[in-house]
């Protein structure tokens, strides 16, 4: 409307300007970013979403408003008509894009005022982070998180161009829904029509995607966002959103995967230019464990576990020799030239740190060898022989300088502790390659793994999940250990990007796994009856995959904090410092809904 632009219609983003307009009568709209103001002549720095202009306003040349500009303050919102020229040699600012022109302001309108911002933001970087989320409007003008939350856009257009030719439909399932054996506590809505009952938000569309299958869509994708209710971390969010995919008529695995390849390389290729692989490198499970001690590698570096069961076993050293006789095992790290005489990457100190550092991981101890100039240092070599040390030595290929950290345990906590001990030791020693993009497939994960606290076997991923053909014999005979499954995850710069599965499309294989799992035909009808009984009607063979949206824009855009990609995030303990979620309701919506809050506690 007229009256709140004065007819000052924008002709271009301010960092779209260029020294070809030098000469030309041009508009420009957005928030005053900067101002010095130097009696007759004011400099306005004006920010919109595409970057800075340099404006000016001359008292002998910019007429009856540069008066109004002596009134514009931090963040003001301006529209300003101006004639477009060369800086003089001796202003041009080589670290703008618009660097070498400014606009000499004739006409300006002061379309809002500001209150002076609670924080510069020239200077978000360094202010603390709980102001900036209870401001995030204000953090948000800012370049660093204007940029990724538009690399978001970009990431999610690729994936709708990409999975659209494809020949994938969109199709959007309920927030409102039941509760997905997805692993997380769910959200839980209460239903105000029906007293004590609820809606879960979903932890990801899993159920509604197969059943869709079954409904004959053959290839669906979504933008979807899913809700779970767990301990954020750095890479995870309560809400996160997911590009989530499912397709009929699979073979296997491949055919899934492929698909995905395809995703990331038009991704990779839109928003950063960079050419991926075809074909994505692939890992069993039993190999990333082996080697990298995780199940999402980082391999842009080396440092890679060695297993020295064999040897242990009749080694002198008891805590090893225990171990192997429990049924785990003992590995080892080579930090290949951390000990060196001159310059060492550890200190004796630092090697003892690294003790309470693999700790957490629920390791007892962590054991050592350092490789001095002249011979070996370690509290525990005094236990072996020496054709015993010599045959470590030779395994772990150890050189003078290399220092060796030994884990003795049950397979879990020695993966755990050396698969953590190893990227701590790849940062110490500046061994990674950031430049690198590093990506990779883990397949044949595990089927199920025995839970502790339900002493049961449990689903590793969710229980409709195939297993390999060759280990079905394994699952009719109970022996669930070692049953591998047709799930994948797929891995980028050691954080896991997204995960899928072939599915279970039989009936009776399906009953198997419920069996194994340890449910009654009474608790699968509770659980999962609707989805069941829908496969008794024609499921086609199908498998699918989701990718984690926010972490594929970490990724790409270089950060690892999630809240970096999220417009508008949620902290630690899951509020939403902006706008104060979640918070206390009206008594009348609660009686609405038959709730009663207590006291804390009771
Ligand atoms: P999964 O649980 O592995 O699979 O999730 C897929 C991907 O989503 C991302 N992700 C998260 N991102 C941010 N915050 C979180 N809290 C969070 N949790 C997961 C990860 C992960 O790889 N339905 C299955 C997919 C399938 O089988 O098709 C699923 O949800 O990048
Ligand atoms: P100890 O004999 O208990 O003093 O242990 C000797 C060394 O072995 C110490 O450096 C311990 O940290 C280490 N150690 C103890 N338990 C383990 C274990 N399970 N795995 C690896 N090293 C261990």
């Amino acid at each position: 409307m007229a009256e709140f632009m004065d007819g000052l219609k924008r002709d271009i983003y301010c960092a779209e300007v260029t020294e070809k307009m030098i000469g030309k009568q041009i508009t420009v709209t957005g928030w005053a970013a900067k101002r010095r103001d130097f009696g007759g002549l004011i400099f306005i720095d004006l920010r919109d979403r595409s970057g800075l202009l340099q404006i000016v306003f001359d008292a002998s040349k910019s007429g009856a408003d540069f008066a109004k500009a002596e009134n514009i303050r931090s963040e003001y919102v301006l529209a300003v008509k101006g004639v477009l020229r060369s800086r003089s040699p001796d202003t041009v600012n080589p670290k703008l894009k618009t660097g070498s022109v400014e606009l000499l302001g004739t006409t300006l309108k002061i379309l809002a005022e500001s209150d002076t911002p609670p924080f510069a933001l020239d200077d978000s970087a360094s202010v603390n982070e709980a102001v900036k989320l209870k401001y995030r409007y204000l953090d948000l003008r800012t370049p660093y998180l204007q940029e990724r939350v538009a690399v978001r856009h970009n990431v999610t257009k690729a994936a709708r161009d990409y999975l659209s030719d494809e020949g994938f439909l969109e199709i959007e399932t309920p927030f409102l829904g039941k509760s997905t054996p997805e692993g997380a506590r769910d959200y839980l809505v209460p239903s105000r029509v029906h007293e004590g009952s609820f809606y879960a938000l979903p932890q990801s569309p899993q159920l509604y995607k197969q059943i869709l299958m079954i409904s004959g869509f053959d290839r669906y994708y979504q933008i979807a966002r899913c809700f779970r209710d767990e301990d954020l971390r750095a890479n995870r969010q309560p809400e996160f959103t997911q590009i989530d995919l499912e397709m009929s008529f699979v073979e296997d695995e491949s055919d899934v995967m492929s698909v995905a390849e395809g995703l990331i390389a038009k991704i990779y290729k839109a928003v950063k230019g960079e050419s991926v692989p075809k074909k994505i490198r692939r890992f069993t499970y039993a190999e990333a464990m082996n080697r990298f001690g995780s199940d999402k590698p980082d391999t842009r570096f080396g440092l890679e576990l060695c297993d020295i069961s064999d040897i242990a076993t009749s080694c002198g050293f008891q805590v090893f020799e225990g171990a192997v006789k429990n049924g785990g095992s003992v590995r080892l790290i080579n930090a290949k030239g951390f000990g060196k005489s001159d310059n060492p990457i550890l200190s004796r100190r630092d090697i003892d740190a690294l003790t309470d550092f693999v700790r957490t991981y629920r390791a007892k101890g962590l054991a050592w060898i350092a490789m001095k100039d002249d011979g070996v240092q370690s509290v525990i070599t005094k236990f072996m022989t020496p054709q015993t040390v010599d045959a470590i030595l030779k395994r772990a290929n150890a050189e003078t300088g290399d220092v060796l950290f030994f884990c003795a345990d049950k397979n879990d906590v020695v993966f755990a502790s050396l698969g953590a001990l190893r990227l701590h030791l790849g940062e110490l020693g500046g061994l990674i390659d950031r430049d690198k993009t590093d990506m990779l497939w883990v397949t044949d994960f595990p089927l199920f793994e025995y839970s502790q606290e339900e002493k049961r076997f449990v689903a590793v991923h969710h229980p409709f999940t195939a297993p390999k053909n060759e280990d079905i014999p394994l699952l009719e005979s109970g022996e669930l250990a070692p049953v591998r499954s047709k799930a994948y995850d797929f891995v980028i710069n050691g954080q896991e990007a997204g995960g899928g599965s072939i599915r279970i499309h039989s009936r009776g294989l399906q009953k198997k796994v419920f069996n194994a799992l340890g449910f009654s035909d009474k608790q699968v009808e509770e659980r999962f009856g609707f989805f069941i009984n829908a496969f008794n009607y024609g499921a086609p063979p199908h498998g699918g995959l989701a990718f984690g949206l926010d972490r594929l824009v970490m990724l790409l855009t270089d950060t690892d904090n999630i809240k970096d990609v999220i417009a508008f995030p949620k902290v630690q303990n899951a509020s939403d410092l902006m706008t104060q979620a979640p918070a206390p309701v009206d008594e009348k919506q609660l009686r609405e809904l038959r709730i009663k809050t207590g006291e804390r506690g009771t």
